[in-house]
């Protein structure tokens, strides 16, 4: 099965935040995303609401008819409140600070089990998917597996930032910490800093990829080719 295209709609309302008004509106691009091929909208609520805000999330929830799937911090009240309310497809639990430009780093599912443990039987209670996010080390993924989470998300900054010095190099980490997913049984989600450039390889190098979530680098190509040609362009990568 061809792994998954979720498209994070963050920048979308960060444009529309930097004038007011609901130009661009986050509602349209979720619906438009979809109809373009999309197999899932991501949105990623921070406490500060710089981006998407807490109203967006309750509002595009009911225009979805693929796979929502809401980033951030359970460490939040607010956060949690919100994916029990809306109950998207999947809940990724994310250890970003308040005030993070971007997330930057994944779990220590080995110091934080037991609280990863609690925080994620609260959702799947729920009925609701849960992957979290953690960095390509196999020790990482292994002790994600003892959390109960349904999916681990491989953090791909290093991957993107290493992919056009040595691709051998910058995929082999990422390529292990799935086989130790596969082999614990956890399904596999991949995001951060992924381009047309280097998604293919990406993929054609992690076996059991299910999704990939990507905002940055596919809402700025939608600038220049359009968002319907840029959906497809992404969705040719992923075979
Ligand atoms: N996955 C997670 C957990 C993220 O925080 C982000 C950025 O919000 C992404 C994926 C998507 O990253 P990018 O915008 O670089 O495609």
């Amino acid at each position: 099965m061809a792994t998954k295209l979720s498209v994070n709609i963050n920048k979308i309302a960060t444009l529309r935040n930097s004038r007011g008004g609901d130009n661009p509106s986050v509602v349209k691009a979720a619906i438009d995303c979809q109809k373009f091929g999309a197999d899932g909208i991501t949105v990623h609520p921070r406490p500060d609401e710089r981006h998407i805000r807490y109203s967006d999330v309750r509002e595009i929830k009911d225009i979805i008819t693929t796979e929502f799937n809401i980033e951030g911090n359970p460490l939040e009240d607010k956060f949690v409140q919100l994916v029990l309310e809306t109950k998207p497809t999947q809940v990724t639990l994310v250890p970003d600070d308040p005030g993070q430009l971007t997330s930057n780093h994944g779990w220590d599912t080995i110091g934080k089990a037991e609280y990863l443990r609690q925080i994620i039987a609260v959702f799947k209670n729920a009925g609701i998917r849960v992957s979290i996010f953690v960095d390509p080390m196999e020790e990482i993924v292994a002790a994600a597996a003892a959390t109960g989470t349904d999916r681990v998300e491989l953090y791909t900054e290093a991957y993107a930032k290493h992919f056009h010095d040595n691709k051998e190099t910058a995929i082999a980490d990422y390529t292990k910490a799935a086989l130790v997913a596969n082999a614990h049984g956890l399904g596999l989600n991949a995001g951060h800093d992924l381009d047309v450039d280097n998604l293919a390889y990406f993929v054609q190098n992690v076996p059991g990829l299910l999704e990939v979530s990507i905002g940055h680098a596919l809402i700025s190509d939608a600038l220049y080719y359009g968002l319907e040609n840029t959906i497809q362009l992404y969705k040719r990568q992923l075979g």
